[in-house]
């Protein structure tokens, strides 16, 4: 998997824990992500309690900044059935930088290959499934390099989205 451009602080990822709460506020309401969110309701103050044990709610730091969110879950047992019937011992990520400056650094795929790595340490898991919006281009572009693949246009609620899959033995750590 190639990195667009190397940031010259490290990236890590830790829980988000309701301490985070004003940030993953602040940063859902951040216009330039406007464009990639879609009209899903997060429920951030009632969540942020919580930890099923379908999902994982990460910050990642660069530094110790922190700048950007992974959601992981399981989607087979997530409990909205957001992604309907699939099979098991799929993941499936969402993610964002939250902080405007941090766009377009590096620190994105830095993220995603940390995430990636965490979906698959299970050895059952076989593939990671995405579902940026369909007119999020840049989005595409960026999977892709980490060696997504297109699978299907899907609608989401009322998000028309394109699905993307990663399969195991496809992942280049
Ligand atoms: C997508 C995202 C996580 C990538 O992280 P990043 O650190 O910006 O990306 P990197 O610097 O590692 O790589 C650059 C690539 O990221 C993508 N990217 C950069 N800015 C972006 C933006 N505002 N929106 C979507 N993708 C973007 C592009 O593919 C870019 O490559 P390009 O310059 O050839 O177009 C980040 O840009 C972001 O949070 N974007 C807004 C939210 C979003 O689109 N999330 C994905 C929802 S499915």
């Amino acid at each position: 998997m190639q990195t667009h451009i190397a940031p010259d602080v490290s990236v890590s990822l830790r829980p988000a824990t309701p301490a985070d709460l004003d940030r993953m506020l602040r940063w859902s309401a951040a216009p330039h992500l406007a464009a990639a969110g879609g009209d899903d309701d997060w429920a951030w103050p009632e969540e942020i309690h919580k930890t099923p044990d379908w999902r994982e709610w990460l910050i990642a730091e660069a530094g110790s900044r922190p700048i950007g969110f992974i959601q992981i879950i399981d989607p087979l047992r997530e409990e909205t059935h957001y992604w309907g019937d699939c099979e098991p011992n799929l993941r499936a990520i969402d993610i964002w930088i939250g902080e405007p400056d941090m766009i377009g650094k590096g620190f994105g795929a830095h993220m995603m290959r940390q995430a990636i790595a965490r979906c698959f340490a299970p050895p059952e898991v076989t593939a990671i499934l995405i579902d940026p919006l369909a007119t999020n281009t840049r989005a595409h572009r960026f999977y892709e390099r980490l060696g997504f693949t297109f699978v299907e246009p899907r609608t989401f609620g009322d998000d028309a989205c394109f699905v993307y899959r990663l399969n195991r033995k496809d992942w280049r750590p």
